[in-house]
């Protein structure tokens, strides 16, 4: 008793990408699994995502295991590479690369020049492909505007120089605002994005190129349509969770036609009955306001528990959301039991709590702690036992 369980629904998964391609149907499907698949294990959810036609990363290590472990799907690297060295290595790995500044496209070149005579002629022979990220407005990664036209005047050689088995085959972009649907700041990157794409594609070196464009996270598969393009990058909404969970109102997963895939949930592991006034836990810091049951549930910030979860932040029991009260600690929280006994509900110690999940939206947890569901379940700890269903 007292161990904490991830329980991870491979078929939700499957459900939230046919959402994905429901939504979206012209577009390819990269699925975003970074950060362990948002903390869900990659490979099983690898696996399970393996109608997608690509999968993305942020860094080369992610990048490296998974080709290690046998998976041959393209594999965008978002945030590209910076030595010579790592371009060998993604060269090898056959990766697609995201080329985010100057000091990046000039490393590239430097590869190719060095390992040009390396890099056999034969046609069989794979081609490196890079992406150009464009900074449309994040001002985080990307090309600036300036960036690119001098790029697109002064390297021409470069983009035209087949031989080298270089090839340009993509533009994407991020949005910073897209989970606020009327941000104006989406209109304007998605024009810029559509006006740089034209400017590409009137090089002459380049207009050759099928360069694909790729713009949208799960905020714009949900509400961006002229976003879409070519290339989808969802993570959020893969994992079953709404993009748009700080919005007024907020939304869950279900609201989007998506279902959860993590349920984390441990035990029920002491039930103490208290008097009014007695106080629970660190700091002391909530009293009881009169005579009642508390339940205490082996789960806290050890396991990744958000530890700024206030008292209010649901607990689901038997089917009844019933409140967190006092601080959560590294192995327990404490939750106010009154309603089951209102219902009549019998409680005893080993019986299930879920923290997040089926019937209780991560998103409702997140709220709650100020936080957002993306940061919760990327923080779920080792100590927690996952299980694929
Ligand atoms: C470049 C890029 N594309 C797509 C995504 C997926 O975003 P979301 O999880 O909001 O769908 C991310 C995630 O941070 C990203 O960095």
């Amino acid at each position: 008793m007292g161990s904490v369980t991830a329980s991870i629904n491979l078929h939700a998964l499957q459900h939230n990408l046919l959402r994905v391609k429901q939504l979206a149907p012209n577009g390819k499907v990269i699925s975003v699994i970074k950060a362990n698949a948002y903390g869900h294990g990659v490979l099983p959810v690898a696996d399970a995502l393996s109608d997608s036609d690509g999968f993305a990363v942020a860094r080369l290590d992610e990048a490296c295991y998974l080709r290690k472990q046998g998976i041959n799907k393209t594999i965008i690297l978002l945030e590209g590479v910076y030595s010579i060295e790592e371009y060998r290595q993604c060269f090898e790995l056959q990766l697609i690369l995201v080329i985010q500044s100057m000091e990046q496209f000039h490393c590239l070149k430097e590869f190719f020049g060095q390992h040009q005579p390396l890099i056999s002629q034969k046609n069989n022979d794979p081609v490196f492909e890079y992406w150009l990220k464009l900074d449309t407005g994040m001002h985080r990664l990307g090309l600036s505007k300036d960036e690119l036209t001098y790029l697109l005047e002064n390297e021409t050689d470069f983009f035209s120089d087949m031989k080298s088995k270089c090839l340009l085959s993509g533009i994407m972009s991020h949005f910073s605002c897209a989970d606020e649907v009327d941000n104006p700041v989406n209109d304007a990157q998605l024009l810029q994005f559509n006006q740089q794409y034209h400017q590409l594609m009137a090089t002459q070196a380049i207009k050759l190129n099928p360069v694909t464009k790729s713009m949208a996270n799960s905020a714009a598969i949900l509400a961006i349509p002229e976003a879409h393009f070519d290339w989808l990058r969802p993570g959020i909404m893969l994992y079953g969770v709404s993009p748009f969970e700080s919005a007024n109102p907020r939304r869950t997963g279900l609201d989007e036609q998506l279902m959860p895939v993590m349920t984390l949930s441990s035990q029920v592991i002491a039930i103490k009955k208290l008097k009014k006034g007695d106080c629970i836990g660190y700091g002391a810091s909530w009293c009881c306001p009169h005579d009642m049951t508390i339940g205490v549930i082996a789960i806290g910030y050890g396991d990744g528990y958000p530890r700024h979860a206030p008292t209010g932040t649901p607990v689901l029991i038997h089917n009844t959301e019933v409140p967190l009260v006092g601080r959560v600690s590294m192995d327990m929280i404490t939750v106010d039991l009154s309603l089951l006994e209102e219902k009549s509900i019998p409680l005893k110690t080993g019986d299930k709590a879920i923290l997040w999940g089926e019937g209780l939206p991560i998103e409702r947890v997140s709220q709650k702690s100020g936080t957002i569901a993306y940061e919760l379940l990327c923080q779920i700890t080792q100590r927690v036992c996952f299980r694929y269903e």
